[in-house]
């Protein structure tokens, strides 16, 4: 047989904007027609094709980020498309053989999750709505995985002839609902697509516990056999902090977990053929044993993070292009859902298009009729309902951020706009050696007036929905989430500050983390005389990927200790926070007016003339009051001289209250 070198086996041909590398073992004159029939994208099977003939499409758009943290993962795949002379970034689809019965065991489809039901396990049926084409924002992921999965399992051969060693495994991680579990179903459904069946094998972490109590590592070593007896086989291990928790937490040094773990190990150990593929998904890598993530087991951490604006909007296009309704959103709106729904994950934003669909029926009197519309206010109303994912549920330190209501973004904006300038030069690559690179920042209160919560809830908020931070994951090492960690087993508050930093560290994507009010974090370490080990944990904070953003309530000057040497280069870099003044406050204040009320415009310009150098929450509070009075008097349609002036009357005493109490 003629050697399968890479330049033997490989065309490349243009195909609009993808393009397709074809070849066949040993046999070049058994390349596909290339007159489009054959396969248009290169996705679709060609049953006449023989055996061993591979289609490669090739897609640009992948992030370097992505190609570069590839680099040493399944020794040299960069180098192998490199050599082949193409480009990264790129993706690649197969059309390869049909694996039909002669060559892989025909599955006994087993509906439904994770059991063996008695007799030995079986392959998951995977329903033909997981597809890649349905997942928006992880083209990055997906690019990754077609490179670095569906290749090796479809041409072992190819790789190894040209020296390079496939992944065992890929860690999923990332919060829920962001498409970990319907990305591995999706990957199977991509290559049956392509004419290769792959057996999927599915396993939810907690249950190999409680459905095989006292022989879970004897099923376990049941599943890799059958999976390689019937190989091509991916097995997916759903939550598999379940299955190996990491057995330095507090709770999972039983023996029973040490066996599993152990089993586990040996099993991905003794994984010689790239014809098994292992995925795993995890809320947080953290979680998992560092024995089952290091590379060799899981070669790669893939991670899955909140989707970015224009996600959002494919999403929603996703979503409701399922309705068989014609009212779907309109192309504008949908981008404005796009928008509004910052934080949302996908499963957030399917359930969102689910309950607007209630919402619109429950006003209808609960019955669908031919009348029925689902309107905006429709959508503004399931959205109000929503509870989004919360990154406390789940122990990651991962937060989604949530925009600031308009009027409290119309007051903060300038300061939102003069951090982002300051920011944007981090967010840009960096020369130099990367452990010397450190980009940190600290938000604070110029006066000391500004409240800790106003500074994190709401203006670290308003920054964090800036587009620039579009492609970055958030961390936070807030009270809330030391709190949450403590409770579930991390010891001390210096552990707990570790561990998040490791999983800021552990993260693929560029990543931002938000320490709040780390005035009084400092100052309790002090009192704790932990003062220098959180130092020590916040200094590993370092390199051209990583920004640290924190907040505090006081002015710079109050921040001792060798904070400023350990995270900042010795530079005090501040986003001063200054009270809003009055020429801001009168456009602000006069905002809430429709032109019918122009009759309180002088007392608008009051109300901006005594909250002048106010912090944000006290003027909050006054906007908020005089609001309420002028939506009162709009409801009430009055319109007539008496009732202007009563209005003004309220309004003057309001503002005259504030000034002597300021509310508080
Ligand atoms: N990026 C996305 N694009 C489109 N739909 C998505 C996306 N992410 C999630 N979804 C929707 O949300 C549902 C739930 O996603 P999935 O089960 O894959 O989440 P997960 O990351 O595995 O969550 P968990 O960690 O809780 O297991 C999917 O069925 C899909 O409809
Ligand atoms: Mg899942």
């Amino acid at each position: 047989m003629k050697s399968s070198k890479l330049s033997d086996l490989v065309r490349v041909r243009e195909m609009g904007n993808t393009e397709s590398v074809t070849g066949g073992e040993g046999d070049n004159s058994s390349v596909p027609p290339q007159d489009g029939s054959g396969s248009e994208s290169g996705m679709s099977s060609n049953s006449n094709a023989p055996a061993q003939n591979l289609t490669v499409v090739l897609l640009s758009g992948l992030s370097p980020e992505l190609v570069c943290h590839a680099d040493g993962v399944g020794g040299g795949t960069e180098e192998f498309y490199q050599r082949i002379n193409v480009d990264s970034p790129l993706t690649c689809g197969f059309s390869g053989p049909n694996g039909g019965p002669g060559r892989f065991p025909r599955p006994n489809f087993f509906p439904g999750g994770g059991g063996d039901g008695g007799g030995g396990p079986r392959p998951e049926h995977i329903a033909a709505s997981f597809k890649i084409s349905a997942l928006g924002g992880l083209d990055d992921q997906i690019g990754y995985l077609k490179r670095s999965v569906l290749l090796p399992m479809l041409r072992p051969e190819v790789l190894r002839e040209n020296g390079i060693k496939a992944p065992k495994g890929i860690m999923f991680y990332g919060p829920p609902g962001t498409g970990k579990t319907f990305l591995a179903k999706a990957l199977v459904n991509e290559l049956k697509d392509n004419g290769q069946h792959v057996n999927f094998f599915y396993r939810k972490g907690g249950d190999v516990f409680s459905m095989w109590f006292g022989e879970s590592a004897r099923k376990l070593t049941e599943v890799f056999n059958t999976a390689k007896s019937m190989a091509p086989s991916i097995i997916f291990f759903d939550e598999i902090d379940g299955l190996c928790p990491n057995r330095t937490g507090q709770n999972h040094g039983t023996e029973a977990y040490n066996a599993v773990t152990t089993c586990f190990l040996g099993q991905m150990d003794a994984l010689k053929t790239e014809r098994v593929f292992v995925i795993g998904a995890t809320n947080r890598l953290d979680a998992v044993d560092p024995a089952v993530r290091r590379p060799g087991r899981f070669d790669k951490h893939l991670s899955f993070g909140f989707p970015d604006q224009e996600a959002r909007a494919r999403i929603f296009r996703i979503q409701t292009d399922k309705w068989e309704r014609d009212d779907r959103p309109t192309e504008d709106w949908i981008q404005n859902l796009a928008v509004q729904a910052i934080g949302y994950s996908g499963a957030d934003i399917e359930k969102l298009c689910k309950d607007v669909v209630y919402v619109a029926i429950d006003e209808n009197g609960g019955v669908i009729t031919d009348s029925m519309r689902i309107r905006e206010d429709h959508w503004l109303r399931a959205m109000g309902n929503m509870q989004r994912t919360s990154a406390s549920n789940f122990g990651s330190a991962q937060i989604n951020p949530s925009k600031p209501n308009d009027t409290v973004f119309r007051l903060i904006e300038p300061i939102v706009t003069s951090a982002i300038e300051k920011i944007t030069p981090f967010i840009l690559p960096q020369r130099g050696n990367a452990e010397s690179i450190r980009k940190s920042l600290i938000l604070c209160s110029v006066a000391g007036s500004q409240s800790k919560n106003f500074l994190r809830n709401q203006i670290v908020q308003g920054i964090l929905c800036n587009r620039i931070f579009n492609k970055m994951t958030i961390f936070e090492i807030s009270e809330e989430t030391v709190f949450n960690q403590i409770a579930k087993g991390k010891p001390t508050t210096v552990s707990v500050f570790h561990n998040i930093i490791n999983q800021v560290l552990d993260c693929t994507q560029p990543a931002v983390l938000v320490i709040p009010n780390l005035n009084e974090v400092m100052a309790t370490a002090k009192e704790s005389r932990v003062e220098n080990q959180i130092v020590g944990a916040l200094a590993k904070i370092r390199g051209p990927n990583i920004i640290l953003l924190a907040t505090s309530s006081e002015p710079l000057e109050k921040l001792e200790g060798n904070i400023w040497t350990e995270l900042f280069n010795g530079e005090k870099r501040g986003i001063p926070v200054a009270n809003p003044r009055r020429a801001q406050l009168v456009g602000f204040f006069s905002g809430m007016l429709e032109k019918s009320e122009s009759f309180l415009v002088a007392q608008m310009g009051r109300a901006a003339q005594v909250a002048d150098n106010d912090c944000f929450e006290d003027i909050m509070v006054l906007y908020s009051t005089l609001e309420r009075m002028v939506n009162q008097y709009r409801a009430a349609g009055a319109s007539g001289k008496e009732q202007e002036k009563a209005l003004q009357q309220r309004v003057d005493q309001t503002i005259t209250n504030y000034s002597q109490t300021r509310f508080r």
